[in-house]
């Protein structure tokens, strides 16, 4: 009998260890963001353009794109493709491993009362502030009015 009572006493450590462990490397880790395949393309309006880009989170917790600045445009809001028409929301997802996408059709940028009207070849600077991460600068490059992120043209 007394020699069981060790035995239990370490599956039972060996078990709480597994699980420490276990939610350290989950969510434990801040969100680690980063931004790729961005692009504006050439608007044909001289006041109002879309912005696409790709918020990569490398991190295992979730954080939220709350608010875009930049200096070329007076306002800059986030919106949704729902159905066949935009909604404008109040700030979007990063989830933990995972990104939040910008593309044609869906989520965009919205850029208005643009300070004058973006040329491909140009780059617009905005910045990303997020709920719970530092802000993260991005040089977004003016593309064709046509250009298409898969091909590159
Ligand atoms: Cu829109």
């Amino acid at each position: 009998m007394r020699h069981r009572l060790p035995a239990a006493a370490l599956a039972m450590t060996a078990a709480l260890l597994l699980t420490g462990c276990g939610s350290d490397s989950g969510s434990g880790s801040a969100a680690e963001l980063s931004v790729k395949g961005a692009y504006i393309p050439q608007p044909v309006s001289d006041t109002m353009a879309a912005g696409f880009l790709t918020v990569v989170n490398g991190g295992g917790t979730k954080d939220r794109l709350t608010s875009v600045t930049s200096a070329a445009a007076r306002s800059v809001t986030l919106h949704e493709t729902v159905g066949s028409s935009m909604e404008e929301v109040a700030s979007l997802t990063v989830p933990a491993h995972g990104q939040l996408v910008f593309k044609s059709g869906g989520n965009h940028l919205m850029f208005e009362m643009l300070k004058r009207k973006p040329v491909q070849g140009e780059t617009v600077t905005v910045e990303l502030h997020f709920a719970a991460s530092d802000p993260v600068e991005v040089e977004i490059p003016v593309e064709s009015a046509t250009y298409n992120p898969k091909t590159g043209h």
